[in-house]
């Protein structure tokens, strides 16, 4: 065993040399001070501060020195590297400063830059409502069926089996467009309509409509019934078709009427049909757009191009019915009638089926029609017509954009 090294011999470590130590301190310092971004002042971190800097390294070699070298060369790379560090957090405040500043001015937001001034619109509850009763019928395997606004009374009346004196063909309800041509007046388009062959011909001359000659007038239509007969016209048998549309009658506008309004059609034609597919086929409708529960009542009526014919009620959809005789529950949706009153329904009439060239004793159909403005306004508590026709976007925005 050898003797005890009492006297140390100064181990000389060349990275502990004073000089060795300002030189990495002042490399550091100068990278540091070079470090254009902060990306650049990781890596001076990483290569100057990091485990395997020299400064770190030459920290390492102090375990080597004898005792008395030891604390002053801790105190040197000790001292080097508190200058390193302090350099650094000083140099990345200075570069964050100049980031932040630069991001401020590149990413600013031009509040003065004007805006689309052109606010989002809304559907018309109209257009919504005939679409959600058309999709409850599509949905039944009925097609959308279509036909001109501008129609000849032949489709309008004849064919409908209104009489040649039918009030209905007075001025006071009808706009005209074009008379018939020559002075026969109705009575020659009551002719016209006596034959299917005739319907069919009629059918295919739209050239009557436009008031080019025929012997039919041309109106603006007063209910879309005349798509019945040009569906029953166009397409194949059976025919199952709802046709809403836009109308006509010479009313004032006012809280309740309009000129022009819409109403929705429905036709069915098959063998075998009855009142009773009727009912509750006009059941479903309303269980269909006001919930389950809903039911609807037929009342004796006339209509020239039904028969027998009805009027249709529905079960009022806001007390049910329970405000009748119920002084404690009064309704003002149907003045606690119970019931509201939608339009009108009925079996096809033999006439119309044979004016379209349809056999009667084969076929049978239903139909029904009503106008949409009065369900909008007791469905949403319209309470003035003239909403509805206005085109008033303050109007139209509460029912949104429901598609
Ligand atoms: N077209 C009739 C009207 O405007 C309503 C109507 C009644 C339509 C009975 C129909 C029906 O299809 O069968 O007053």
């Amino acid at each position: 065993m050898s003797a005890p090294n009492k006297s140390y011999d100064p181990v000389e470590v060349e990275a502990l040399k004073p000089e060795a130590i300002e030189r990495m301190r002042d490399d550091a310092l100068a990278a540091i001070a070079a470090a254009g971004d902060l990306e650049a002042l990781t890596h001076v971190k990483t290569a100057h501060a990091g485990g395997g800097s020299p400064l770190a390294l030459a920290n390492r070699e102090i375990g080597a020195l004898p005792p008395q070298a030891k604390a002053e060369a801790g105190k040197r790379v000790g001292q080097a590297r508190g200058a390193v560090n302090k350099a650094l957090a000083t140099r990345q405040a200075e570069l964050e400063a100049e980031r932040d500043a630069r991001v401020l001015v590149e990413e600013a937001v031009d509040v003065t830059l004007p805006y689309d001034r052109r606010p989002a619109g809304a559907r018309h509850p109209l257009t919504t409502l005939s679409e959600r009763i058309e999709d409850i019928f599509t949905a039944m395997g009925y097609e959308v069926a279509e036909g001109p606004e501008v129609e000849s009374d032949w489709f309008n009346f004849d064919a409908l089996n209104f009489p040649p004196d039918h009030p209905a063909r007075e001025t006071q309800d009808t706009f005209f467009v074009a008379g018939p041509e020559g002075s026969g007046g109705t009575s020659q388009a009551g002719g016209s309509g006596g034959g299917t062959s005739q319907a069919g011909g009629s059918g295919g001359g739209t050239s009557q409509a436009g008031g080019s000659g025929g012997e039919s007038g041309v109106v603006l239509r007063t209910h879309t019934s005349p798509v019945q007969i040009r569906a029953l016209l166009e397409r194949e048998l059976p025919v199952y078709v709802i046709a809403p549309g836009r109308v006509y009658r010479s009313d004032e506008l006012d809280a309740t009427h309009t000129p022009v309004f819409s109403q929705v059609e429905l036709l069915a034609v098959d063998e075998g049909l009855t009142m009773a597919d009727l009912k509750g086929t006009l059941d479903h409708m309303v269980v269909s757009l006001f919930g389950e529960g809903m039911t609807t009542r037929l009342r004796p009526n006339h209509f020239p191009f039904t028969e027998p014919s009805a009027e249709m009620d529905m079960l009022c959809y806001v007390c049910r019915g329970e405000s009748v005789g119920n002084p404690d529950r009064p309704c003002r949706t149907c003045s606690s009638e119970g019931w509201i009153e939608l339009g009108g329904c009925g079996v096809v009439n033999p006439r119309v089926l044979v004016a379209c060239g349809v056999d009667p004793e084969k076929y049978s159909g239903f139909a029904f029609g009503f106008g949409i403005e009065r369900m909008l306004m007791f469905r949403h508590n319209v309470e003035d017509m003239r909403d509805i026709v206005e085109g008033d976007v303050r109007f139209t925005l509460p029912f949104g954009m429901e598609i």
